[in-house]
């Protein structure tokens, strides 16, 4: 299905440490083509974002990270490919039927206020050159169970109801990841608009712990940089990068 689209090399494992680790090696030493796919049926060191670990039980979901070269972006516009992948896999399962799918900022993808799929984007500059990206991307699937340290997740299993083909799922997300690219290079105001429509709690009074205080704020959209805004009681507006701040729900 892809193929009609764009010619993708998926390199796939049974095991890695982490397909990210793996594709920026590649980078590192093979100048990768874009649109390479990394893909594993088990990560022993899956990372997630902030030194986190992203735990995966084996052949259950997808982990697997994309390179892409977005030669198109100035370094100071990566946030946009942020939205796009985010968009993608948003997209995929709004075509699988999934209902309330949220971009829990900056790129956590969440279905009925639990988290469905963690993207971890590391990119590689040089000067002014937005040289390569590794999107990494962990979605589940046929997960049904997760441990104690893993809490408020959820699957497509979980979700629909039924088992999927995880093969067919990495065919058909690569499809949604593909198109959101095109947009953003072609139509870059789609992805804003659509990025936007579909955050997570988005214009509700929220408690935030924001630089170590408790605060009630709104959360009004991302600034061109990709920090969050929020706007307190008093109606000042704050900006606050993914280090500042803590959902608390
Ligand atoms: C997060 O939510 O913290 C991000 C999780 C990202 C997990 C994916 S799984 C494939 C890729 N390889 C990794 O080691 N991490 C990402």
């Amino acid at each position: 299905m892809l193929n009609k689209l764009k010619k993708v090399n998926i390199i796939s494992f049974t095991e890695l440490d982490s397909t990210n680790n793996y594709a920026k090696n590649l980078i590192k030493t093979e100048n990768p083509e874009d649109w390479t796919v990394i893909n594993a049926d088990f990560q022993y060191t899956g990372r997630g974002q902030q030194g986190n670990t992203w735990e995966s039980k084996a052949s259950k979901n997808l982990t697997f990270s994309v390179i892409l070269k977005p030669l198109f972006l100035k370094p100071a516009q990566q946030f946009n490919l942020n939205k796009a992948i985010s968009l993608g896999v948003l997209d995929f399962l709004k075509n699988n039927f999934v209902k309330n799918i949220k971009i829990k900022w900056p790129n956590d993808i969440y279905v009925d206020d639990k988290k469905i799929a963690g993207i971890l984007i590391e990119n590689i500059i040089y000067g002014n050159n937005y040289v390569y990206c590794v999107a990494g991307i962990g979605l589940n699937i046929n997960q049904l169970e997760f441990s104690e340290n893993v809490i408020n997740y959820t699957s497509l299993k979980k979700v629909k109801g039924k088992t999927y083909d995880t093969q067919q799922c990495l065919s058909k997300l690569l499809n949604c990841l593909y198109k959101r690219y095109l947009i953003l290079i072609n139509n870059p105001d789609i992805i804003d608009k659509d990025y936007y429509n579909n955050m997570y709690l988005l214009g509700l009074m929220k408690l935030f712990k924001i630089r170590d205080k408790y605060i009630e704020a709104t959360i009004i959209g991302t600034d061109e940089y990709g920090m969050l805004l929020l706007k307190l009681q008093d109606n000042t507006i704050i900006s606050c990068n993914f280090k500042e701040i803590v959902f608390s729900i």
